[in-house]
């Protein structure tokens, strides 16, 4: 079966989650997720988008991604949520989607890793980011044989009452992602590196006086908090006293060519 999988990323989480299910498989053709604002052919047997739950549902680039692919009818798709313990009805989400555009999600699974969402707190204590990806790990390897034989399964999701109230919530909030960039600022410590503009898979940051200012087009990845090497940037109030967090085998690097990648 030939594979085209697409992946987007924060910081890392997703990424390092493709590369162990990609070591399971013989061959398979891994890409960063471009923003789609045109159709993208792509003649494949099998698609697999991997990619973070932000605020409980699919990121902007996720649906702008689903909404352009064009494939061959009978493609078979999959799916990996990554995520902090919330996925809420992200799979059934994009489930929904894809039936508006003729397509099915075959299989859709939640793996859960550290959260990255810094304002809520740190990515927890070093034991226990080790022990979700331990967890993770053991998932991945479970589900590669499901993906590789194209098997059908009901797609994780979360309890009942919270798939209807954080689903609420992420309605409310999906339109306001764009300009949450404006609780971001910077503070003293910022060297003026300009790695903020440039790790933005938006391209959201300019450096404007040698200090970021945003631009309003954010997808809320918490890329730019999250790899500035002076911890530099914070969101709200809160961040100040909170650990950044990436994933510690995926590198700035990684990060860069995921910028350039992905533009649509
Ligand atoms: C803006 C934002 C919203 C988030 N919302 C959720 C959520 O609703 N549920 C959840 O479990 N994790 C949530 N997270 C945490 C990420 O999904 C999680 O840390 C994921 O592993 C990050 O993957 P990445 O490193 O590939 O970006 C959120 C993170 C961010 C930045
Ligand atoms: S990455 Fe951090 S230190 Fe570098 S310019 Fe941005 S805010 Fe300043
Ligand atoms: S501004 Fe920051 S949070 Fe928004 S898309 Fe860019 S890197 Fe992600």
């Amino acid at each position: 079966m030939k594979m085209q999988w697409y992946v987007y990323t924060g910081t890392g989480n997703s990424l390092w989650i493709a590369r162990q299910l990609a070591l399971e498989f013989k061959e398979v053709s891994l890409r960063f997720m471009p923003y789609l604002t045109r159709d993208l052919k792509v003649e494949v047997d099998g698609v697999g988008v991997i990619f973070p739950v932000h605020i409980w549902g699919l990121p902007v680039r996720v649906i702008q991604f689903i909404n352009h692919l064009q494939v061959n009818p009978g493609t078979h798709f999959f799916a990996l949520a990554v995520n902090a313990g919330q996925p809420a009805a992200t799979l059934l989400q994009l489930q929904k989607l894809m039936a508006t555009c003729q397509r099915s999600l075959a299989l859709g699974y939640s793996i859960v890793m550290p959260s990255n969402y810094t304002p809520w707190g740190g990515p927890g204590s070093m034991d226990a980011q080790q022990r979700l990806s331990r967890q993770a790990q053991e998932k991945v390897k479970a589900i590669a044989g499901p993906i590789l034989r194209g098997e059908r399964k009901k797609v994780d999701r979360g309890l009942l009452w919270q798939n209807i109230l954080f689903s609420w919530i992420y309605k409310l909030s999906y339109r306001h992602v764009c300009k949450m960039d404006k609780n971001f600022w910077v503070d003293e410590k910022c060297n003026h590196c300009g790695i903020c503009s440039r790790v933005c898979p938006a391209n959201n940051i300019e450096m404007i006086n040698e200090k970021p200012a945003w631009l309003h087009r954010c997808e809320q990845c918490f890329a730019c908090l999250q790899w500035c090497p002076r911890e530099a940037i914070q969101y709200g109030k809160k961040t100040v006293k909170y650990p950044r967090y990436h994933h510690p085998e995926v590198s700035l690097e990684d990060m860069l060519d995921q910028a350039k990648a992905n533009q649509g």
